[in-house]
């Protein structure tokens, strides 16, 4: 049987392809104070600029294209039972070829009633106020926004109970639930950690091996020692 591999990834996996991380650019993303476009008060507040950023964020995805880092997700599949557990809401794992992903934080090409958190549709167009799902609510991004509940995270906690090795990449660790699921993983399991500025990681029994490095090349090593 294949052991398994969880692989939590989050902004800085999409860097490579040309997509900007938030935390990298002082809190803004794409220029935007994230509560702007990324919370209920800034839905509420001004609906038609929330659905312009992320009709922006959907249209960008036809622009970029997976990277090295993605790649090699995919070839670990060969030898072990990969599952990717993503905080990104681009589709960049899903066009590299990976066959389990788990988006924590919604997709961008899916969209919802305002008030129908359990009923999303693909969606690759923009979406504009008075688009409207069959209920007559308001069409938004499937997103998880911040103050919103993360229902995945049901999902996920079993998955890291259960794998046999960890690799977290390219997240600043500071958005939770996301950032306390290596916690579930047994103890006795492997954590490997790539980011280029990583955060400090406390209290966890596991043996952790941080790379202070791109997505690409700690994954490259991470490979090769895995072979
Ligand atoms: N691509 C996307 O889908 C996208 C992009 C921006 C923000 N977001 C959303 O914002 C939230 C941000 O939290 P987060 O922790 O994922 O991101 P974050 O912006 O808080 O942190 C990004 C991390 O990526 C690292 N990084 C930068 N370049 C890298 C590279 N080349 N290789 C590896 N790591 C690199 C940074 O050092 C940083 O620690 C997420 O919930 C996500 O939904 C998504």
């Amino acid at each position: 049987m294949k052991k398994k591999i969880v692989v939590l990834t989050g902004a800085g996996m999409s860097a490579e392809s040309g997509i900007s991380t938030f935390r990298d650019s002082n809190g803004l993303w794409e220029n935007h104070d994230i509560m702007e476009v990324a919370s209920p008060e800034g839905w509420q507040n001004n609906p038609a600029l929330v659905l312009d950023f992320y009709n922006k964020r959907r249209a960008q995805l036809k622009e970029v294209k997976p990277n090295r880092g993605h790649e090699i997700l995919v070839e670990l599949e060969q030898q072990f039972e990969v599952q990717i557990i993503t905080q990104n809401v681009d589709n960049l794992h899903e066009r590299a070829g990976n066959t389990n992903i788990l988006h924590l934080h919604g997709e961008l090409v899916k969209v919802r009633g305002e008030f129908s958190e359990n009923e999303s549709m693909y969606w690759e167009d923009d979406i504009y106020i008075g688009d409207k799902n069959n209920k007559g609510e308001q069409l938004r991004p499937d997103i998880v926004w911040f103050g919103e509940a993360v229902p995945a995270i049901d999902k996920a906690i079993p998955i890291m109970q259960q794998t046999d090795i960890v690799i977290i990449i390219g997240t600043s660790l500071q958005v939770y639930p996301a950032a306390g699921l290596m916690h579930y993983a047994k103890s006795n399991v492997p954590v490997y950690y790539i980011d280029p500025n990583p955060a400090s990681i406390y209290d966890l029994p596991n043996q952790l091996e941080v790379l202070a490095m791109s997505a690409s090349v700690g994954l490259e090593k991470i490979q090769l020692q895995l072979q």
